[in-house]
């Protein structure tokens, strides 16, 4: 008889840290109420059949090649599909598996916006095949396999977006260590989108190099985001969000050190400011894609000013469900 299994996980944002986590300083990130949803059937042959809307379809079937399962005869829209493909494929050997299924991917979390699309769809496939393969993955195997699809995929990356896709809350994370801040209360938090596209792979890269050219300039900078971090943490713990906006507002211009602002996110970051904000930043690698207010009052003057500039107004839920399976 056919299963069929269906799992989410949310996308997030970058309160604090983006960009130094990837060298060891911490970073705060939280769930948003945007979710990206798998939706796995089992087949008895060896065939796969993947669908998702607006990113293509994709057809083959798994083999043995090299003592590895592979997805092989592959036909349709590839390069769109990478981050679901490796997925599939590393938890396929994770588990040692060579059965068919079907799976549908349907994201609400829009590509290359620094919302964490890459982690949600990641960590929702590898949930999703582990579970119709019967594989019983804890959400540690879960990320694991989620984040070696993005680390192979996209290059370095820090495990904030798969550990925020399977955990869900507020999340502190350094280096290895990931740590859940329990008495964060509800924040009014909105999201702006430029509406243009960031390449995660080729700004942390862009980084990566500024770093290694400069080291006294930018090894200061990522401290001191992540003594920022630390700061801001403490001050949305005290319910201070006056002062966690300061610190949202100096974060940002130390990221506008790094050279991950564009003119678009300045524009909107600063609306945002103007409108009230308490605090404004980039969220994620930046580039592009989308930034974030922090406020203490109703947040329609914030959206309808991010709107005038002409990005796209998103308020969001934050602190939601990790991954649901
Ligand atoms: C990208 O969403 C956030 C970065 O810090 C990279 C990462 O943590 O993987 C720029």
């Amino acid at each position: 008889m056919k299963r069929i299994i269906s799992v989410s996980a949310p996308g997030q944002i970058f309160l604090f840290g983006e960009h130094a986590v990837v060298y060891g300083q911490p970073a705060l990130a939280t769930a948003i109420n945007i979710r990206t949803e798998a939706k796995a059937k089992s087949r008895t042959d060896n065939q796969i059949k993947i669908g998702s809307e607006g990113v293509g379809d994709l057809e083959g079937r798994v083999k043995k090649s090299n003592g590895k399962w592979k997805i092989q005869k592959k036909t349709g829209d590839l390069s769109r599909l990478r981050f679901v493909v490796k997925t599939v494929e590393l938890t396929l050997n994770h588990l040692n598996e060579g059965r068919g299924f079907e799976l549908h991917i349907d994201s609400e979390v829009p590509v290359g916006s620094g919302l964490g699309s890459s982690s949600a769809v990641t960590t929702a496939t590898a949930a999703a095949i582990s579970s119709i393969l019967d594989g019983n993955l804890s959400r540690d195997e879960i990320s694991d396999i989620a984040y070696d699809a993005e680390m192979k995929v996209q290059g370095a990356a820090s495990k904030t977006g798969v550990k925020v896709a399977t955990h869900g809350g507020f999340l502190k994370v350094s280096d290895d260590k990931m740590n859940p801040i329990k008495d964060i209360s509800e924040l009014k938090v909105l999201i702006g989108n430029t509406g243009n596209y960031g390449n995660t792979g080729k700004i942390v890269k862009k980084v990566r190099l500024a770093r290694e050219s400069r080291p006294k300039i930018i090894n200061p900078i990522i401290e001191a985001i992540g003594k920022t971090t630390e700061a801001g943490i403490k001050s949305l713990q005290e319910k201070n969000l006056k002062k966690a906006g300061v610190l949202m507002n100096v974060n940002q211009n130390l990221l506008e050190g790094l050279g991950v602002s564009s003119p678009k996110l300045r524009e909107l970051i600063t609306a945002a400011r103007d409108a009230g904000a308490e605090g404004a930043k980039i969220t994620g690698a930046g580039g592009g894609g989308c930034m974030v207010a922090l406020s203490q009052e109703p947040l329609d003057r914030i959206s309808k000013a991010i709107e005038e500039k002409g990005g796209e107004p998103m308020k969001v839920k934050v602190g939601v469900e990790g991954l649901e399976f």
